[in-house]
């Protein structure tokens, strides 16, 4: 079977690049930035970009174009014990993509009300309450009922990935992302000079940027500042091993990879201008502090972005352009988050890809109405937490470490990625990976072990902690093992 492949240079970086930017760079980073202390965040988050997001991505970028395969491909071609570590990545992109649905669910239904501005002058009360209807009696076991007026536009984002994915990677995804890429950074841009000039935005500002040393000590910032890098750049999941996988054999690895991570890194931190300006003149007209203008950090895009919507001219457009391009970041992420998938299904089992598309498209709208309820907001809060925190961080540590360690494959790739590319990366690149990522990803992961086992996340009961948070992981470890067991059809996957 031959691979499929990306048609143009240009075509890949838009689909990495559409892959890394999307909801976890407007919804995500600044709520992490919120939660984290704001400037304290900031420090942590641009080491991690350093010496994690930049070497982790030349390293999956290579695995991907040399190995030509979906991530269990790729792992089980360096040793078939590895499978497992492959299928554990689809895993958490599976279980990423059902809930980051939901929230493009929230966008495009934040699309129909920008027209009119519905939310009202209360962004804050009108998303807890009046869109999502979430109750003091729910939580994340107790969902409510469906809410059909999210579970539309969840449909409607499925369709779309569905009919990317089916597409294929050529005609679907390259094309919708050489449209959607440029869109979305203009409007984020017009947006952003415009916030930027209201009252009380430099206090917003000032929050975001003033570096607060103190707080380099707190182990839950550095945390969630390396699950924000891992999450955004879509690394550690599957996702960038499979579309390097898409490159033709001769392409550029160290410009693509660096390009990747600036320009995405750069756009969250646009982002980020953009929705503390808007929270610091929220604070100033309330009169009151900062962190108590949202009511929870997940809600913070969706409580910010239309109170910078009001205040700008002609919002019935600007409004409607803003969301759209939310949608389409977050759609073109979601497509990369299948495309993981649905790959991995066609390499394993041989499948078409749109038997594969289907079945799998399929099973995720499913999964993913537990989103759309009451309570799905509660849910999806814990299911991040446990999947950034301890199953994505604790995939990179192994990749990372497995690679440098145990199978000592750095050297070789190092000397792949250079033969292909404009530049070459020194060895700086492996000490990078073997020590300083390893060092402190074991850090972190086993602080987050120890802190998950002993605290509560948010409060929450400690029955759901169990289900969504342990029985999940379990489930999911038990799950690749099981699907790493079966018999593979990868032979029949070109290899260079
Ligand atoms: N990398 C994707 C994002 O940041 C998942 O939204």
């Amino acid at each position: 079977m031959k691979r499929e492949q990306w048609a143009t240079r240009t075509g890949f970086i838009l689909a990495a690049v559409g892959s890394a930017i999307g909801l976890g760079n407007i919804w995500r980073f600044p709520y992490m930035a919120y939660e984290n202390g704001g400037g304290a965040f900031l420090i942590p988050y641009f080491f991690a970009m350093l010496t994690a997001g930049i070497p982790f991505i030349i390293m999956e970028f290579g695995l991907g174009q040399k190995l030509r395969g979906s991530a269990p491909a790729v792992f089980s071609r360096i040793s078939p014990k590895l499978e497992i570590l492959g299928w554990f990545q689809v895993l958490i992109a599976a279980v990423i993509a059902v809930y980051y649905v939901a929230v493009i669910g929230w966008a495009i239904s934040y699309l129909g009300f920008s027209f009119t501005q519905s939310w009202g002058p209360d962004a804050n009360a009108f998303f807890f309450g009046e869109y999502l209807n979430l109750g003091d009696d729910n939580s994340p076991s107790a969902l409510g009922s469906l809410q059909w007026h999210i579970v539309v536009p969840v449909i409607i984002a499925w369709a779309v990935s569905f009919y990317a994915t089916f597409t294929g990677v050529k005609g679907g995804i390259e094309r919708l992302s050489k449209v959607m890429m440029p869109l979305l950074f203009v409007m984020v841009l017009i947006l952003t000079i415009r916030v930027v000039m209201l009252p009380g935005a430099a206090e917003g500002l000032n929050w975001l940027f003033k570096p607060d040393f103190s707080a380099l000590t707190d182990p839950k910032v550095w945390s969630a500042a390396y699950g924000q890098i891992f999450f955004s750049l879509s690394v550690g999941f599957a996702i960038m091993i499979a579309y390097s996988s898409y490159l033709p054999e001769k392409s550029d690895i160290n410009n693509n990879a660096m390009m990747t991570v600036f320009i995405n890194c750069g756009f969250s931190l646009l982002a980020g201008v953009l929705i503390f300006s808007v929270l610091g003149y929220m604070a100033q007209q309330k009169g009151v502090a900062l962190t108590e203008v949202v009511s929870a950090g997940v809600g913070l895009a969706f409580v910010t972005l239309p109170s910078a919507i009001d205040l700008l001219p002609l919002p019935w457009l600007l409004g409607p352009a803003l969301f759209l391009a939310l949608v389409v970041a977050g759609m073109s992420s979601h497509i990369s988050i299948m495309e993981a998938i649905i790959s991995s299904a066609i390499d394993k089992m041989g499948w078409t890809r749109k038997k594969a598309a289907s079945v799998i498209c399929g099973s995720g709208l499913v999964l993913s109405l537990l989103f759309a309820t009451n309570g799905g907001l509660l849910l999806l809060d814990i299911v991040d937490y446990y999947i950034n925190n301890v199953a994505l961080l604790g995939s990179c540590l192994a990749e990372l470490f497995l690679m440098a360690w145990v199978y000592k494959k750095l050297p070789e790739l190092r000397s792949h990625v250079n033969s292909v590319s404009d530049f070459s990366i020194g060895t700086w690149w492996q000490y990078t990976i073997s020590f300083i990522c390893v060092g402190l990803l074991t850090l972190i992961v086993g602080n987050n072990l120890v802190t998950a086992v002993s605290e509560n996340y948010a409060g929450y009961a400690t029955s759901d902690q169990l289900l969504f948070g342990w029985g999940l992981l379990t489930l999911m470890l038990a799950g690749s093992a099981f699907i790493a067991s079966r018999n593979n059809q990868y032979s029949l996957v070109s290899e260079v």
